[in-house]
């Protein structure tokens, strides 16, 4: 394990396949796909393992939020951070001034403090226990001129890995309406990291004439992931 933190008990970070409980050893398996500094003692909740971002994915969004940016917009902040994989990410980039990172679950909050110091970066994120909402609302309402906001919601609800095309009016708990209603309140550059089968339709619905709202797939080994799509005016560049 990395440093000498002690973990609380519901935090693992598990070294042999035989400790890993059997719902999420294909997880493990591909541990260092979501973190390539796994050995370094990465902390995972039980739950935490289902929704962090892919590090080379999540690297790859740094990389385009941050090419995409209008240059007066230095701050990042990370309304649902889990365990971290886009935080550090977005930390590791070096473009911001700044990260704020929002989780409300203490237990997966240590988690990505932890995985923070691992890849060398806690000194770059602010973080807030409690709810990204609230959170936004009151204590981060002025840096809004100068954010952008990307979200990792859960995509709880009716099967989003069994339908074919997602309805995101059904995702669970935040409908993609009040994710962008609620988001776009505190800042007109929202990104949202949303199931690979994303009903487009309901994604356009939300574009303003004006702006064009891009739609990119993150692949790993020729499978899609995820999408982002990048409300606001983004000048998304393709490399
Ligand atoms: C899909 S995970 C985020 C994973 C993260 N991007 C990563 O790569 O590790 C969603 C997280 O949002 C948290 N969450 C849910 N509702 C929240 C809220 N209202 N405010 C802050 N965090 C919330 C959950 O506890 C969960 O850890």
């Amino acid at each position: 394990m990395s440093g000498d933190e002690e973990a609380p008990p519901e935090i693992h970070h598990y070294e042999n396949r035989g400790e890993v409980p059997w719902d999420i050893q294909n997880y493990w398996c591909q541990r260092y796909d979501l973190f390539s500094k796994y050995d370094e003692g990465v902390w995972l909740t039980d739950d935490a393992w289902f929704g962090v971002t892919p590090e080379p994915v999540a690297t790859k969004i740094a990389g385009h939020i941050a090419r995409a940016a209008p240059s007066e917009r230095k701050v990042l902040v990370d309304a649902f951070a889990g365990a971290g994989g886009n935080s550090i990410a977005f930390a590791r980039s070096g473009h911001w001034k700044r990260v704020y990172a929002i989780e409300k679950d203490p237990v997966v909050l240590r988690c990505a403090q932890h995985n923070a110091k691992v890849y060398g970066v806690a000194d770059k994120i602010t973080w807030f226990l409690g709810d990204c909402f609230e959170i936004i609302k009151s204590q981060l309402k002025d840096l809004a001129p100068y954010s952008v906001l990307f979200a990792s919601p859960p995509w709880g609800g009716p099967g989003y890995r069994g339908a074919s095309v997602f309805d995101l009016r059904t995702m669970e708990p935040y409908s993609l309406n009040t994710l962008y209603t609620e988001f776009s309140l505190f800042t007109s550059y929202v990104v949202l990291y949303l199931p690979r089968t994303s009903d487009l339709n309901q994604l356009a619905k939300l574009v303003k004439d004006d702006q064009p709202a891009p739609v990119m797939h993150y692949c790993m080994r020729g499978a899609s992931k995820a999408l982002c799509v990048f409300y606001g005016g983004f000048q998304l560049q393709l490399s």
